[in-house]
């Protein structure tokens, strides 16, 4: 039986994940594929001298790149220092090579996917968006047919985990992020990543790179993250028949028109994003022939993740050909980007109770609490949106305006 050589960039969660799935799987896998996939080399600047693969670890990149017998190499180090220099080398070597790194792919995938078609060898990153979800495989293949206008997503499991146990089982902000730490989840040891909004919006731009062909640079994702989002605003949302969840977007045909964000919004509680919960993600792809296809699953965690980067480590051994989907270098264009009109949810908060009763007399609110008061917006402009903010916070309350994403 033929057994392919693999070797892992990275012993954290998820690399220690591929060498659990690998040993978990094993019988399947080799009843799937007729091979044997063996991880031959670790390379981590740790110490794993007492771990049971202890003879595997090394601590130089060489000891990979001179190994003729590695076909594969996982890449699960995170960031882009080393690991950029890392890939690269290994593509070099004419290893094929997998990731879960979505800051590398978002920031350097132009340059590894034109090293890797150069050198003849894949780079498949399915896994460095949304976890679990086959979404990167499902825009590249069966969905190739069609244009995509629209995608809106829930696409970071430790801020949706969060937002969940704040509104559901009514636990603070840090109690709820350190469950999401302990439970692997949240990018370590700093997790403002995924609270401040960046790892969706690295995410997004690789989808927005897939949609487009051109890369979409992450500067360009409009970002805002859940720092700002209380318990209140929850359960203010909940009062009006919806919820508060951080969602990725990508609106528009083309490049140079897309609207690119993340930013926590409002939903309804009809709307299919509203029931997805804890560190589940879904993503909606809006598809000019196939209608909406949703794609729903386990966004992070060490198993989950680490088993889709096996798939494409079996896929890529199971290739003959290549040729790999591209994007070029980003198109410098004029931005022509049109501001739509949008409804938003506005929470106001205030100690003074009459204020409150005072404001709620000159705006239709639907949700009252003593201290608070929660309404919707006809559409407007974001422009208006903040002229209105202002205009209420002449009076000393705390305001903030939510985006209503509707389907
Ligand atoms: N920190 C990420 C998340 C991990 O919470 O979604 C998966 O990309």
């Amino acid at each position: 039986m033929e057994t392919v050589k693999i070797a892992i960039m990275g012993f954290g969660t998820i690399g220690s994940g591929i060498a659990e799935v690998l040993e978990k799987q094993r019988n399947v896998i080799i009843s799937r594929t007729g091979r044997v996939y063996e991880v031959t080399k670790i390379l981590d600047i740790r110490d794993f001298s007492l771990h049971p693969m202890k003879d595997r670890f090394t601590k130089n990149i060489e000891d990979i790149l001179n190994d003729d017998s590695i076909s594969v190499v996982a890449e699960s180090i995170g960031g882009t220092k080393p690991a950029f220099e890392f890939v690269m080398s290994c593509i070099k070597a004419g290893k094929h090579v997998v990731s879960s790194n979505k800051e590398l792919v978002a920031t350097k995938g132009v340059e590894i996917l034109k090293a890797a078609q150069e050198a003849g060898v894949g780079f498949l990153f399915e896994a460095s968006v949304g976890g679990t979800l086959p979404l990167i495989s499902s825009i590249t293949g069966i969905l190739q047919a069609n244009s995509i206008s629209k995608i809106d997503g829930i696409l970071n499991g430790t801020t949706n985990y969060i937002l969940t146990n704040i509104e559901k089982k009514k636990i603070s902000f840090e109690h709820a992020l350190e469950r999401a730490q302990d439970l692997g989840y949240a990018e370590t040891p700093d997790p403002s990543a995924d609270i401040d909004g960046h790892d969706a919006a690295r995410k997004i731009a690789i989808l927005a790179s897939l949609l487009y062909g051109y890369h979409m640079p992450v500067s360009r994702v409009a970002t805002e993250g859940i720092r700002g989002v209380s318990s209140f605003d929850l359960e203010l949302a909940q009062n009006l028949n919806g919820t508060i969840k951080l969602i990725a977007s990508c609106y528009g045909d083309n490049y140079g028109q897309a609207r690119v964000s993340v930013r926590p919004a409002y939903i309804f509680k009809t709307h299919r994003l509203a029931s997805v919960d804890d560190v589940n993600n879904m993503v909606l792809l809006d598809c000019n022939m196939s209608g909406i296809v949703s794609v729903y699953g386990r966004g992070a965690g060490k198993l989950p993740t680490a088993a889709v980067m096996v798939g494409d480590i079996i896929e890529l051994t199971q290739r003959s050909d290549f040729s790999q989907l591209l994007w070029d270098s980003e198109l410098v264009l004029d931005a022509d980007r049109q501001e739509q009109p949008l409804r938003y949810f506005v929470t106001v908060y205030s100690d003074n109770k009459k204020l409150i009763t005072k404001l709620v007399e000159q705006v239709d609110a639907g949700s009252i609490t003593d201290n608070s008061a929660a309404f919707f917006t006809s559409r407007i402009m974001r422009s208006e949106a903040e002229k209105l903010k202002k205009k209420l916070e002449t009076y000393n309350v705390t305001v903030k305006l939510y985006e209503v994403v509707e389907e």
